[in-house]
C-alpha cells in the first residue's frame, strides 16, 4: 500500500509521545525523518523511536526531496513561519494548534499553502476521534432535540516558567491559546456556524503575564457555548452538549487515552445510555486521514479556513479581555 513519508520539525514532547507513534501505526503513513536545532537531540530521538533519518536543522529536513508531509509542533509563534517554509519547499503541512498567533497570521499561511498547492490542516486531533464523530451525529440527527448549550471545562496545573505555554515574552503563549482553543473549536464544530459575539473574563499570572484562568461565553444564533480553561488548576476535562430533548456528555473529550476505552453518555426522557468507545489512537487517525487526502484526494477532515475562523474567535476573546465587554467575531 502507498504511504506518505513524514518529516517532523523538532523533538517536541507531543511529537515524541503521541504523533510519531501515531504515524508509526498508520496505514497510509510512514515516519521518515526528524530535525532538531541540535543534531544530537535529533539523533537521540531518531534512535529511540526508530526514525531512519536525523537532521541537525529544520532547513535540512525541508530540503530533503523524500519528505512529502511535514508535522510542525513548534511553539505557537513559530507555526506560521516554519509551515510557510515547508509549503515553499513543496511539503504538505500538518501544523499544531493554534495555527498562528492571530487570524491574520494564520491567514497568511493558508494563502501560501493554497498558492503552492499543498495541503494544510490544523492538528485538532480530537475532531476525528470516534467519540466526537458520534457527538456530531447525535446533534445532527436530532437525538438531543434542538441544540441550545455547550459547556466545556479544560484545566491542568503547570507553573514551570520555562514551559513554552508560560513564556509571556513569546507571542501565542498562555492558556487560551493552549487549551481555550479547544472549546472554541468544538463549539463551532458542533453548532456548525460561527458565534456572533463573545465575552471573556481573563486572569493573568502576575509574574509570567500569561493568561492562566479564563471563562468565556460564545453567543451563537441558536444557543450558547460557555467554557472555563485554566493552566493553574486541578486537571480536569469534560464536555456537555445540551438540547431540548437530550444531553450528550463526553468524559475525556481531549486526551482520550490510546490504551483503554472511553465513555460517552446520552440522557433523554427515555433514560440514560452509556456508550463505550473502543480504544483507538486519535493521532494515528488524524495523520492517516491527512496522508490519505494527499494520496487519493479525499477531502481533509477540516479545511484550513476553519483554523482562521477559530483564530478570529480567539482574537475576539482577547479583545473582550481588554474592553471588558462583548466583542463581535
Ligand atoms: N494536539 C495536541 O494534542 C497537542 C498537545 C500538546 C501540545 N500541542 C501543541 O504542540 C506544540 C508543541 O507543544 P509541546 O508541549 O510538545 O512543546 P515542547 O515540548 O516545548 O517542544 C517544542 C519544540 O520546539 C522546538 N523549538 C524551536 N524553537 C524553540 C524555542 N524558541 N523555544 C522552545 N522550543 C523551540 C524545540 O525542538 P528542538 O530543540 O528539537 O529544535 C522544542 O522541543 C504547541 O503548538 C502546542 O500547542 C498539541
Amino acid at each position: 500500500m502507498a504511504t506518505i513519508k513524514w518529516g517532523i520539525i523538532s523533538t517536541a514532547k507531543i511529537a515524541r509521545e503521541h504523533v510519531i507513534p501515531g504515524i508509526q501505526q498508520g496505514q497510509y503513513s510512514e515516519i521518515y525523518a526528524i530535525a532538531s536545532r541540535e543534531k544530537e537531540s535529533a539523533v537521540n530521538v531518531a534512535e529511540q523511536l526508530s526514525i531512519p533519518v536525523a537532521y541537525g536543522s529544520y532547513e535540512e529536513l525541508l530540503a530533503d526531496p523524500a519528505v512529502q508531509a511535514v508535522y510542525n509542533p513548534l511553539p505557537n509563534h513559530l507555526h506560521v513561519e516554519w509551515s510557510i517554509k515547508a509549503a515553499e519547499a513543496g511539503k504538505h503541512v500538518l501544523c499544531e494548534k493554534p495555527l498562528g498567533v492571530d487570524a491574520q497570521d494564520a491567514e497568511k499561511l493558508v494563502n501560501v499553502c493554497r498558492e503552492r498547492g499543498v495541503l494544510l490542516m490544523e492538528a485538532f486531533m480530537y475532531r476525528t476521534h470516534p467519540q466526537w464523530v458520534m457527538a456530531k451525529e447525535y446533534v445532527t440527527s436530532g437525538k438531543i432535540g434542538e441544540l441550545k448549550a455547550i459547556q466545556v471545562f479544560f484545566s491542568y496545573m503547570n507553573r514551570d516558567p520555562n514551559n513554552i505555554r508560560n513564556r509571556g515574552d513569546l507571542a501565542g503563549s498562555g492558556g487560551l491559546m493552549d487549551i481555550g482553543c479547544y472549546p472554541v473549536s468544538l463549539s463551532r464544530f458542533i453548532f456548525g456556524v460561527e458565534p456572533r459575539r463573545v465575552m471573556a473574563l481573563v486572569n493573568r499570572d502576575p509574574e509570567m503575564k500569561t493568561d492562566i484562568f479564563s471563562s468565556a461565553i460564545l453567543e451563537f444564533e441558536r444557543g450558547h457555548a460557555t467554557f472555563t480553561c485554566s493552566t493553574q488548576l486541578m486537571p480536569y476535562q469534560r464536555v456537555n452538549i445540551l438540547g431540548t430533548e437530550g444531553r450528550f456528555e463526553i468524559e475525556i473529550p481531549f486526551n482520550a487515552p490510546e490504551n483503554r476505552s472511553t465513555n460517552v453518555y446520552y440522557f433523554s426522557s427515555d433514560g440514560a445510555e452509556t456508550r463505550q468507545i473502543a480504544p483507538c489512537h486519535q493521532y494515528q487517525i488524524e495523520v492517516d486521514l491527512f496522508s490519505k487526502a494527499i494520496l487519493d484526494g479525499t477531502a481533509l477532515p477540516t479545511p484550513p479556513e476553519d483554523a482562521v475562523a477559530n483564530m478570529r474567535v480567539l482574537d475576539a476573546l482577547f479583545r473582550s479581555e481588554k474592553s471588558q465587554n462583548w466583542e463581535t467575531v
